[in-house]
């Protein structure tokens, strides 16, 4: 894949738009801290950065508890560089603040999905904020299946101004390379484990047959299938040739973990295969009594010889707390976006960057 690549760019003295991956969880910047080489490269390169993002689903309105305001000390701390929080979305004094603010490197913006011209794809908004800058980088890997305004809008406007003048990330450069050998001659059997509870991993399913041997289904997700069945949505419509590559999971009663067959199958499934995705946590992991399912295959995948990735904020945590990180061959930021590229082979956001 011929992604464009930071180092070809010519990025000295330049100002430099970042659309960064600030998803995250308080306490846990591990996200963050993978766009660190990315960051000092630019430092380096004595640029002057403007970094962009969002964090949860505040749906175009301004949501204090996501503001973005709280990172420019945990980016100062990463960074070992002052980092300016800009509050607002008013591109005149935005400008004005970069350009005079001569002491200073790096700027965070507010939450880009404070304001609905994000998710919209705004192509007004995409011109003001590539307007602020003179090349863009993405480094935003978990967010490229997303078709928004800082994800495909803005690169959109520098590749019709300029020539050379966008790029990807160094992370997310590794993330394409590491998942791709998931799809290119994979080890057989290719088991995929969707589960969380994010409903548009639904959809993903059948467009996962294509690749894998076989798909097991946990998490919330046996429950939103069941009911958009019922409400006839039939979210997940499949090709009757691929059905016997699905197992979903029965629940406990309680709806918050795998029982102990579907624990077992999947057991039984994760020794057999030879590439493993795993994708979500098998219930409420992070409660004590819901969290044997989640535990139980998650130590099953790191135990297993295959070639193992896993993806998606829940899933590394989970990881993490059970001390299995280090087992796993990849662990990519993105958890939909992941999946999505494991299906499509591509995203929005690799697809506005390739020529
Ligand atoms: C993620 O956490 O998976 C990404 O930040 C994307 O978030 P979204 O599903 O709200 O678009």
């Amino acid at each position: 894949m011929n992604l464009p690549r930071l180092q070809n760019l010519g990025v000295f003295r330049k100002r430099v738009i970042v659309r960064m991956d600030f998803d995250v969880p308080e306490e846990d910047y591990s996200r963050i801290e993978v766009s660190k080489e990315t960051l000092d490269y630019l430092l380096q390169k004595k640029a002057k950065v403007i970094l962009i993002g969002h964090k949860g689903r505040p749906e175009g309105s301004i949501s204090l508890s996501l503001s973005l305001r709280k990172l420019a000390p945990v980016l100062t701390k990463i960074l070992k560089e002052q980092v300016m929080f800009i509050d607002g979305m008013d591109f005149t004094q935005i400008k004005a603040t970069i350009t005079q603010t001569s002491n200073i490197k790096i700027f965070l913006l507010e939450n880009l999905r404070f304001d609905p011209r994000e998710e919209n794809n705004d192509e007004g908004f995409a011109k003001k904020l590539a307007d602020l800058a003179d090349v863009y980088v993405n480094e935003a890997f978990a967010v490229s299946h997303r078709v928004h305004a800082s994800i495909v809008g803005i690169p959109k406007q520098f590749k019709s101004k300029f020539k050379n003048s966008v790029a990807a990330g160094f992370r997310f450069i590794r993330e394409v390379e590491h998942l791709s050998q998931v799809i290119e001659n994979p080890k057989r059997p290719l088991l995929i484990l969707i589960s969380g509870i994010k409903e548009d991993k639904i959809e993903m399913i059948e467009s996962l047959t294509k690749i894998a041997d076989k798909i097991l289904v946990g998490g919330r997700l046996p429950l939103l299938i069941q009911k958009s069945k019922i409400k006839n949505q039939n979210r997940v419509r499949l090709d009757q040739n691929n059905i016997s590559k699905i197992k979903i999971a029965k629940l406990t009663q309680d709806g918050l973990d795998i029982d102990e067959k579907s624990t077992q199958v999947f057991e039984q499934e994760i020794k057999k295969a030879r590439t493993i995705v795993l994708a979500g946590v098998v219930g409420k992991y992070e409660d004590e009594r819901h969290q044997q399912g989640t535990k139980r295959i998650f130590k099953a995948v790191a135990n297993s010889e295959a070639y193992k990735v896993a993806g998606g904020g829940d899933t590394e945590a989970a990881l993490t707390m059970y001390n299995l990180t280090d087992k796993f061959d990849w662990i990519s930021v993105g958890g939909g976006a992941m999946l999505e590229f494991l299906a499509k082979g591509t995203l929005p956001g690799i697809e506005i960057l390739i020529d």
